[in-house]
């Protein structure tokens, strides 16, 4: 199997094998790094991160990737470029080809990165878009694989604004992967149609279920993992908050609602969280709305049962397996670098 010079844009591009070996891969990535083993490969490649949106996981998991796998890494940040202001997405793409072995972007439309994709020939890398956040997706399945030792027969559910990119991502990979997948939330803000068609037959092939709820006893008993996400995500109007709370007060995490699924159920969290009033966003909008927490409780947050920590490391890991894997050439590379795959 080879992903040299593959994009990856969204989730569903792959096939079961390709996200397989980039979980594999991430595995192994991991160890050599947990192990202090040199696997600087790309002494001779750079790599663009462009970011239209703010990111600390992201940014940091694309950069360290990249020292570690030995190449530059040049950081563009939210004003740091001509990109889509003075210059267009072609022709950024078609300039930064030539300087770079592989982009990364992250901002608001899917269409600015596809874009990127279509004009450039070095491999690009989905940071995230109000679409979808496929890097995060193969973390979330790293982190539970890890915890549970498998994948096939687990059952997952996203709780709160369903239709984010963060669960439409997790929807795809669930349909993937085979695992069930629950998304649990207001019927205002259920997935969107078009997304659920695309991952239900990919789901019944690979032998598992979508559920789309608005009742969260329907996650009782069943769920090995409960997922949540921000509220209002960026770029979405501030002036949503209140009608956000209001909808999605009900879905909060709590520790009954972990319970309520199973004694063993996991947490799980992109990040960053509104799990209290330590932020400035959270104090504000929560001295606003008389809240102390948001989508997910302190107690749950900072329990044995909440993955999340492990979830942001392994965001690097897989980050890193993706563009090793997309960049990776035998034939180009210094065999000695390789000994380790
Ligand atoms: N989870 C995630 O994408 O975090 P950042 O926004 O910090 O990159
Ligand atoms: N849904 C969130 C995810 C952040 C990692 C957002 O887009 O803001």
């Amino acid at each position: 199997m080879n992903l040299k010079g593959r994009d990856l844009l969204r989730i569903l591009d792959f096939n079961e094998e390709e996200l397989r070996l980039m979980l594999d891969t991430a595995k192994r990535l991991k160890k050599l790094k947990h192990e202090h083993k040199n696997h600087k490969v790309f002494p001779l490649k750079n790599i663009a991160i462009l970011f239209e949106k703010t990111s600390t996981r992201t940014r940091c998991s694309f950069e360290v990737a990249g020292y570690d796998l030995g190449m530059g890494v040049t950081y563009l940040d939210p004003t740091g470029s001509q990109m889509g202001h003075k210059e267009s997405i072609a022709d950024t793409a078609r300039v930064l080809e030539r300087f770079y072995d592989g982009i990364e972007f992250r901002g608001f439309e899917q269409k600015t990165v596809d874009e990127l994709a279509q004009y450039s020939s070095v491999p690009v890398w989905n940071g995230l878009t109000d679409y979808c956040h496929p890097t995060q997706a193969l973390a979330d399945f790293m982190t539970i694989e890890e915890h549970f030792g498998e994948l096939k027969g687990l059952t997952i559910a996203f709780v709160g604004d369903t239709r984010n990119n963060v669960a439409n991502s997790l929807m795809a990979m669930s349909a993937k992967m085979g695992v069930n997948f629950i998304a649990c939330g207001p019927e205002d803000l259920h997935p969107a149609e078009d997304v659920v068609q695309e991952c239900a037959p990919v789901a019944e092939k690979n032998g598992s279920t979508i559920t789309v709820t608005n009742d969260v006893n329907d996650l009782n008993g069943k769920v090995d993992a409960i997922f949540t996400d921000v509220w209002l995500s960026m770029g979405e109007d501030k002036d949503k908050w209140g009608e956000r709370i209001t909808l999605l007060k009900p879905y909060r995490v709590t520790m009954e609602m972990m319970n309520n699924a199973k004694p063993t159920t996991v947490f799980l969290h992109p990040l960053p969280s509104f799990h209290d009033l330590n932020t400035t966003v959270g104090k504000e909008i929560g001295e606003k709305f008389d809240l102390t927490e948001m989508e997910v409780t302190d107690e749950v947050f900072n329990s044995e049962r909440s993955l999340v920590f492990e979830e942001a490391e392994n965001r690097m890991h897989t980050i890193k397996s993706v563009m090793f894997l997309t960049l990776y050439d035998k034939e180009e590379q210094n065999e000695e670098h390789y000994n380790e795959f």
